[in-house]
């Protein structure tokens, strides 16, 4: 029996990840469910964001179910750096997979694979002369050859099973060093799937064609920051950041996945029953599928395509009722 582990988190994160799991009780599947309360609520009770421990307990898990963390008391950040971010590099989530599929016909079906663990994302860097006028600060960007050959490697595999069709994102012309080992070893690793055409855009032309030629892309790889950045437009011009739904992958599974809606904890609308939880909904299809629930998944992403309603609560009605 998979062994799941649900994080509601913060803001309207416990409504939707509420919606997902009434998706789930009519589903009928035998998943081994315990509930963590994390987030920056449980920090503001009694101090614990995330600890050794709990990651050591998840290691013994299939999957992880988050809605969202972040909280407009906590010092922005913390949360991120201490439970999002910790969990994606302890686990070693390395694959970031956000699939983007337009329902008005708007000529979105793609999916971004974001390397995860790496990047802008790790801390490096440093300040010098806080708060003075002569203030130094630098943040680096930490690019490993084995951390972009394996996400690169993840990339083909899946380009492999789509269309063979896949577009390395970057910025090679400004980021000589990165940009070039994300480069070579795209090269490198293409000579590994000879079925797979390639291609490489600039990521400010890849924000154009995202809203002007959608068709263009089927599957892109791209870092960390960069995947961040054109996910959240991808969601915007591909059918809301309210339906975006993400898997955090350790594909090697030596221990559990994450899924996720792309979107945020969204203090200003929490607790009025106004999130979309087609997001919630979506990560919850992609979690069954990497469980080997391929059927019921895409039962659940068809349910999603027909979903209606004016409240959080309404919409996923909508999708229990269309699997009733
Ligand atoms: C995301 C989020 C996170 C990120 C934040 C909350 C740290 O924006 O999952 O896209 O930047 O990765
Ligand atoms: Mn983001």
């Amino acid at each position: 029996m998979s062994k799941v582990a649900v994080v509601k988190g913060d803001g309207i994160g416990p409504e939707v990840v509420d919606q997902a799991l009434a998706v789930l009780s009519v589903l009928d599947l035998d998943l081994d469910i315990t509930e963590y309360e994390l987030g920056g609520s449980r920090y503001l009770n009694d101090g614990f964001i995330l600890s050794d421990e709990v990651l050591a307990e998840w290691k013994s898990f299939d999957a992880i179910l988050l809605g969202a963390v972040g909280h407009p008391e906590v010092e922005p950040g913390l949360l991120e750096r201490e439970l999002l971010l910790k969990m994606r590099f302890d686990l070693d989530l390395y694959v970031n997979q956000r699939p983007f599929v337009s329902t008005e016909g708007k000529g979105h079906d793609f999916v971004v694979v974001r390397e995860n663990t790496e990047g802008a994302y790790v801390g490096e860097g440093g300040v010098l002369r806080k708060g003075t006028p002569k203030e130094v600060a630098t943040q680096g960007s930490v690019n490993t050859r084995f951390g972009v050959e394996r996400c690169i490697r993840y990339a083909f595999g899946l380009a492999a099973q789509r269309s063979n069709k896949l577009h390395l994102v970057h910025k090679t012309n400004v980021l000589n060093y990165s940009g070039d080992l994300w480069s070579r070893t795209f090269k490198e690793v293409s000579n590994e799937f000879p079925g797979v055409e390639t291609n490489y855009h600039h990521v400010d032309a890849a924000c154009i064609h995202m809203v002007e030629n959608p068709g263009t892309y089927d599957v892109i790889v791209t870092d960390n920051l960069f995947g961040d950045i054109i996910t959240d437009l991808a969601g915007a011009v591909s059918g809301g950041i309210g339906s975006a739904a993400s898997a955090n992958l350790n594909p090697d599974r030596t221990g559990p996945s994450m899924f996720e809606p792309v979107h945020g904890s969204a203090p200003d609308i929490a607790g009025q029953n106004k999130a979309n939880p087609v997001a919630a909904i979506r990560s919850l299809a992609l979690m069954l599928e990497f469980l080997g629930f391929a059927g019921q998944a895409e039962r659940v992403d068809k349910a999603c395509d027909q979903a209606s309603g004016d409240t959080t609560t309404e919409i996923g009605q909508s999708v229990v009722g269309a699997l009733s």
